[in-house]
């Protein structure tokens, strides 16, 4: 396998209050729960937060229950940790583990958000876990001025839908609706609240004198169901958290907390994030023009895809002559990640650049992939109208 880069223990929170904070001016890229800017290099990510790069130890002890590699894995799209290797210490010891993930229902869900539901759903199929999924749509509320609690709750409906058809098991698998179920986050929450100061939290999440308190005692809310499952289970049970690494300030406090709590820290798997079809920045509803979103009909695809950044030259000549730049080709990122075989992927590479293919064909081909993937998906959304309270934490239905 050819390896690319698509760009270049004890407290998680360190006593430099400076070299915590995501928002930082010392470097260059911005990377806040609520804010992605700039190129970003995930390495040096990885040092800035304190996390574990995934090494192919972990990756062949993952195999020793998969039986094969999930490509999100061997492409490096998941690329790091906190305490994955204490998850499968865990596993191999007999014990099993949560998931817990989630959404914030405010605008229409797009492929970068179902990337790490994707890969979640595998995990749950091959460690048989359960899942909790929590819909933030009180933190959605919230951070803006101007969102209604009607266009949240539309959101949150339509996100359900989307939850529901990445096809996790019903039987395993609970939401989490912040504003309908917060009876059972609320005391767990205000345990977690009550030790975090909020110099911690400015440090954390970037939070500045014109942040709304509402957002200030938000992080608790997103830190409870980690602890949940410990309730719901009546003993200390293990969570693991798939996610883009946006989301690890969230579990840097939590795991603070944890233990003096008398819970397991719970551990993470973060990914990159798919970047947008402008190729600047990640794949975001606030440019929708550049975002796949799972209701998009095939018409608006093939637009969207053929007005696509590509890492390709100016002219058919100069591409022939140069050869293109994949790696800095959304559309061949997103054909690697989602859609190509491992072969299919490096053949395209070095075909691109040795100039033996046009961006033409790379967009046809992404094209045609995601219409016929997200069709699918389309079909499994219509039919999860029928059995969302199965989903929901409470069994009860939720209405349009
Ligand atoms: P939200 O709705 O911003 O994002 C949902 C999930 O998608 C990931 N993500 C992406 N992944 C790849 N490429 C992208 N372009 C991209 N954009 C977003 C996010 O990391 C997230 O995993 N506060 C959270 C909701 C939440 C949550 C959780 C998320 C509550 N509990 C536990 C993860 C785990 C939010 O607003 O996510």
């Amino acid at each position: 396998m050819l390896e690319l880069n698509h760009s270049k223990g004890s407290s998680d929170i360190s006593n430099d209050e400076d070299d915590n904070s995501t928002n930082n001016s010392k470097h260059d890229f911005k990377v806040t729960p609520w804010e992605v800017e700039g190129e970003i290099d995930y390495n040096k990510l990885i040092a800035q937060f304190g996390t574990q790069p995934i090494t192919s130890e972990i990756i062949e002890r993952i195999k020793q229950v998969t039986g094969e590699v999930h490509p999100m894995l061997k492409l490096q799209y998941f690329f790091s940790h906190r305490d994955l290797d204490w998850i499968l210490n865990k596993h191999e010891g007999g014990e099993s583990f949560y998931l817990y993930t989630g959404r914030g229902p405010s605008g229409m869900v797009h492929i970068g958000h179902m990337m790490p539901w994707l890969f979640t759903k595998y995990i749950q199929e091959k460690f048989g876990s359960k899942l909790l999924f929590q819909l933030t749509d009180d933190e959605k509320f919230l951070q803006t001025q101007d969102r209604s609690r009607e266009e949240i709750g539309h959101y949150t409906y339509e996100n359900i839908l989307d939850i529901i058809a990445v096809g996790f098991n019903p039987d395993k698998t609970k939401i989490i609706l912040d504003t309908r179920h917060i009876q059972h986050l609320y005391p767990i929450a205000t345990e977690i609240a009550k030790r975090i100061t909020f110099s911690t939290a400015k440090a954390v999440f970037g939070f500045s004198n014109s942040t709304n308190i509402g957002m200030i005692g938000f992080p608790p809310i997103q830190a409870a169901p980690c602890f949940l499952p410990s309730i719901i289970e009546n003993k200390p049970t293990p969570v693991l958290i798939p996610a883009a690494i946006d989301q690890d300030p969230y579990w840097r406090v939590t795991r603070d907390v944890a233990e003096r709590m008398g819970y397991y820290k719970p551990a993470q798997i973060h990914s990159k994030f798919l970047p947008s079809l402008g190729m600047v920045g990640k794949m975001s509803s606030s440019k929708p023009e550049t975002a796949l979103f799972t209701i998009d009909e095939p018409e608006v695809i093939d637009k969207k895809v053929s007005a696509a950044f590509t890492g390709g030259q100016a002219t058919v000549a100069l591409q022939r002559q140069l050869g293109g730049n994949a790696l800095g080709c959304p559309v061949f990122w997103y054909l690697r990640y989602l859609f190509d075989t491992e072969r299919q992927s490096d053949e395209r590479l070095l075909k691109c650049s040795s100039g033996n293919l046009l961006c033409g064909e790379c967009k046809s081909d992404l094209s045609k992939e995601s219409q016929k993937f997200l069709g699918e998906f389309k079909k499994r959304r219509e039919k999860a109208k029928d059995v969302i309270a199965e989903f929901m934490f409470d069994g009860a239905p939720y209405e349009k």
